[in-house]
């Protein structure tokens, strides 16, 4: 391997989440206490223990807040209470201090976009008239053509469908619509209204208060939606990918929030804020995480990314080159509950978990922070569902179109023993598969060759080899189908090979390997750790 290409950028590890690797619990999917088939708060905080052993830094959980669950959560009726099917504020804040005593801190999810349609404020709109001030906290907007039977614009729910529904008038005539960029259960707020700024503020210091470490912003690229809200030239767009020109997202003004969540943050030390940012542009998408902004956005380019190294690897620099220039850290995922595993996006089977492990080793050799979605580091699969036992509102707002993410949500397997798992000793919200009977934590904690001992080894180098600390990437030429980079300052090397023939391994003692090396070759579908 020859040649040594520089990345731009340098980030310093001051602060704890710089250079941290934290897990994404799914709730709902995580461990349930009190075997109603729905994973809760006390159901992780069982599970404080293995979450220590796996070595993360910290936990981000999905909402847990009162919901009537149009979206699992995603649909907020209070956001500062604890829906009853995951627990309650008290098991809350014992999960909190486990979880410190643990020394995982503890970050949740915040969702500003929208409110659920169960929402007080929203109740109280739809018994109010057109004009009133409970109708100017989300968008309200009469229809277009001359009995305003057509929506104010053409714009889609990101779920399928229009993002506009019609409500009658309190007096009973032809109404208003309102909007709702996911399902009609999650309108979208108005973030000109001052209330609702007010309204997230006072949120943010209610879980401040109780001790969280941060916050996911959902959404983070929406929330403001330009004057006068115009057509949007491509209104066809699919679930979650790049939204540059969409004029749903990335409007300028959602900055204002951005810098009003972080001015509350900066009271508090040591807290966090990452924003589920969907914005592929590399300088737009740096805006996000400005000095007076953000502190972390996810970018999305790597879960994106074939199994390729090409791709990989542009992936990476454009991650790198987009927080370069404003000195955040870069935050890396291969997996959340959006989008389908990497053992099945990389192939399936044999094959797709091959390459899992290998794209694990790629991204814990990174600089910045890695985020880990819960069962990923089992090797999970997706699981085909019958159509019956969907859930996701993607399935029915498609027409039955599009399956929805259900796929990757299904509960996490503990130990041997169906129908539950260990996750429940119920039934599970999602079926779960024979299959991840022979995946279960329990048996890969004993298996010096699991994914999950592959995981925990990479996380505890990651934190205490001093190859980890470069802050900087330098990269090397590689054979074709192949990429190898090391963290300047350290003589660590990772390399990758995406290629269909065994490649030789660059210069140096391996120090972790994703598979079974081939003597002084690197295998197909392989990744290792050299120093
Ligand atoms: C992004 C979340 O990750 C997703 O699960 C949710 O459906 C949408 N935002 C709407 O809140």
């Amino acid at each position: 391997m020859i040649g040594l290409l520089r990345s731009p950028g340098k980030i310093s590890p001051v602060q704890w989440w710089a250079d941290a690797v934290v897990y994404q619990i799914y709730v709902r999917s995580f461990s349930d206490s009190d075997d109603d088939g729905v994973g809760d708060l006390e159901g992780i905080r069982m599970r404080l223990g293995y979450l220590e052993l796996l070595g993360v830094d910290a936990l981000w959980l999905t909402p847990f807040y009162t919901s009537p669950m149009a979206d699992h959560g995603y649909d907020v009726a209070d956001p500062r209470d604890v829906d009853p099917v995951f627990g309650d504020l008290d098991t809350f804040d014992r999960l909190l201090e486990g979880a410190h005593e643990h020394g995982l801190r503890v970050t949740i999810d915040l969702v500003p976009n929208h409110s659920s349609s169960e929402h007080e404020w929203f109740r109280a709109a739809l018994d109010s008239a057109p004009g009133s001030p409970e109708r100017a906290r989300y968008h309200f907007l009469p229809g277009r053509g001359p009995d305003g039977d057509e929506p104010p614009n053409n714009w889609t729910s990101v779920f399928g469908g229009p993002a506009w529904t019609r409500v009658p008038s309190p007096d009973g005539s032809g109404g208003e619509w309102y909007l709702h960029l996911f399902a009609p259960e999650q309108p979208d707020l108005n973030w000109t209204n001052p209330e609702v700024r007010a309204d997230l503020e006072k949120t943010l210091r209610f879980w401040l208060d109780r001790g969280v470490d941060g916050f996911r912003i959902d959404v983070a690229h929406g929330m403001s939606k330009p004057e006068g809200l115009p057509d949007a030239e491509n209104p066809d767009v699919a679930l979650l990918i790049n939204t540059d020109g969409d004029p749903r997202f990335d409007d300028d003004d959602v900055h204002d929030v951005h810098r009003m969540i972080r001015a509350v943050l900066d009271e508090y030390p040591d807290r966090m804020a990452v924003g589920e940012v969907w914005v592929g542009d590399d300088e737009r998408f740096a805006r996000y995480v400005r000095p007076d902004e953000l502190h972390l956005g996810f970018n999305f380019r790597l879960v994106r990314a074939p199994f390729d190294a090409a791709a990989v690897r542009t992936a990476i620099e454009h991650s790198l080159a987009a927080v370069a220039t404003v000195a955040a850290s870069p935050t890396w995922t291969l997996s959340n509950h959006d989008v389908s595993r990497p053992v099945t996006r990389y192939g399936g089977g044999e094959l797709g978990a091959a390459r899992a492990r290998a794209m694990t080793l790629v991204e814990l050799a990174l600089p910045g922070v890695v985020y880990l979605y819960n069962g990923e580091e089992l090797g999970l699969p997706d699981v085909d569902l019958p159509d019956a036992v969907l859930q996701d509102p993607v399935w029915e707002r498609s027409g039955h179109t599009e399956r929805g993410r259900d796929s990757y949500r299904i509960p996490v397997p503990w130990e041997d023993g169906a129908p539950g798992y260990g996750f429940t000793g119920g039934d599970p919200w999602l079926p779960m598969p024979i299959e991840y009977g022979r995946l279960t934590a329990a048996d890969q904690l004993e298996d010096t060759g699991s994914m999950l001992s592959l995981v925990r080894r990479a996380v505890e180098l990651r934190k205490t080899h001093p190859g980890f600390r470069g802050g900087e990437l330098e990269w090397f030429g590689a054979p074709e189908g192949c990429l190898a980079f090391r963290r300047v300052g350290t003589t660590l090397v990772c390399a990758l090979n995406t290629s269909a023939a065994p490649v030789p391994l660059p210069p140096g003692e391996v120090l972790l390997a994703s598979g079974p090396l081939d003597g002084a070759r690197l295998p197909p579908n392989t990744a290792c750790w050299l120093v």
